[in-house]
């Protein structure tokens, strides 16, 4: 059997430089929320154009931090794409609101048009666009439109770190923006998360949900351990280890996207000459990131999606689909909103193996297994 080709690579991008991180951290004594989580906020909310980062444990809580943050509850409702992860959507029912769900273009973001369709028949407080698969999605028109109908915007940024749309980092845009640095993601962490923010008020109470709504941090503990808790919070927190791998990861962060850049390119050229398969994510002005790449199966290809799915993992390369749109989950049977085109990109879409560093030879052998000649 030939080896497999993986749809991601983590070990491709983690070095030795993390274990002298790891070495600081545990000659510290200081194992959990201490100097490496600060650094890092600082640095990682710094190249993302911003004032103040928190760290968390996951994207999930990031994004759940931020909403419950921005007071969503009961009364509320959110409108997030139809093409995203779960955890998008999920965090809203979570905090009690009501989802509704966007559609989205041929890229799979948010298509603004539907946006504006939703603004105008809901009462809306917040808006999660996705930048999915590292692609930007339309900040201007997203930020704009919501600013007329007085929503938050909380950006969700867990596939695009690094990502630019006119220079400015997504994450930037919105009101806030919740990053993932779970183990297949541009910086991973094994597992984690940050917010971004300009917003001071907002990362004050974020970093109090994240630390049981404990009034004081645990260095102000430290010189005082006079303890108090003024509202609800949770074990959000991010352990040093994490932070001092993140750190690391964030050095490499522009030769990481770098280097995903070069294999997309790749397959984009390899793809021109392949009929019925298409490639989606030419935006202008926009830098992409490819935390996934994905691919369009069209009327002219000779096989269905699902085809090309089983004739790749008969030649032992990992492929999948991001994602079933969210009204197709069985918890959100019935969801309102709008999710025509997304639920057509669905029985299209394949993601293909994409990592930084891929080899050459690897990434042949998949190119060879889209170029179909008979069925
Ligand atoms: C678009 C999107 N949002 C949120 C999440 C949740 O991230 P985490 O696993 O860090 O909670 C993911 C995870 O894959 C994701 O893909």
């Amino acid at each position: 059997m030939v080896n497999e080709v993986p749809l991601y690579k983590p070990e491709n991008v983690i070095g030795d430089e993390v274990i002298e991180g790891i070495r600081e951290v545990l000659a510290s004594g200081w194992l959990t929320l201490g100097p490496k989580t600060r650094a890092f906020e600082e640095e990682f909310s710094g190249a993302h154009a911003t004032e103040h980062g928190v760290a968390v444990n996951s994207c999930t809580s990031a994004l759940y931090a931020c909403l419950r943050a921005l007071g969503v509850g009961e009364e509320d409702t959110v409108v997030v794409p139809a093409m995203t992860f779960s955890a998008t959507a999920n965090v809203v029912r979570l905090l009690g609101g009501e989802v509704v769900l966007c559609d989205v273009t041929s890229n799979g973001n948010m298509d603004p048009d539907s946006l504006r369709r939703l603004l105008e028949t809901y009462d809306v407080t917040a808006v999660i666009p996705v930048h999915l698969y590292g692609l930007p999605a339309d900040m201007q028109a997203i930020t704009k439109l919501a600013e007329q109908h007085e929503a938050a915007v909380v950006e969700d940024c867990a596939h695009a770190p690094g990502a630019t749309i006119e220079g400015k980092p997504v994450g930037s845009w919105g009101d806030a923006g919740c990053y993932s640095f779970y183990a297949t993601k541009n910086v991973t962490t094994g597992e984690g998360g940050m917010v971004v923010t300009n917003d001071q008020q907002l990362a004050e109470r974020i970093r109090k949900l994240r630390n049981h709504h404990q009034t004081k941090s645990p260095d102000e503990k430290r010189d005082n351990w006079g303890y108090d808790v003024d509202g609800l919070g949770f074990n959000f927190r991010m352990s040093e280890f994490q932070a001092a791998m993140g750190l690391s990861q964030l050095e490499r962060l522009d030769e990481m996207n770098e280097s995903r850049r070069q294999v997309a390119q790749r397959y984009r050229n390899a793809i021109e000459g392949i009929e019925g398969l298409y490639w989606y994510g030419d935006e202008s002005n926009t830098e992409h990131v490819f935390h996934l790449f994905v691919v369009q199966v069209g009327d002219g290809y000779p096989l269905t999606r699902n085809e090309l799915y089983d004739r790749l993992t008969e030649r032992n390369i990992v492929s999948g689909v991001h994602y079933p749109p969210i009204s197709e989950l069985t918890y959100y049977d019935g969801v309102g909103g709008e999710y025509a085109i997304a639920t057509e990109l669905y029985n299209r879409i394949i993601s293909i193996p994409m990592y930084p560093k891929m080899s050459e030879r690897d990434q042949q052998r998949v190119i060879e297994t889209l170029h179909v000649t008979e069925r």
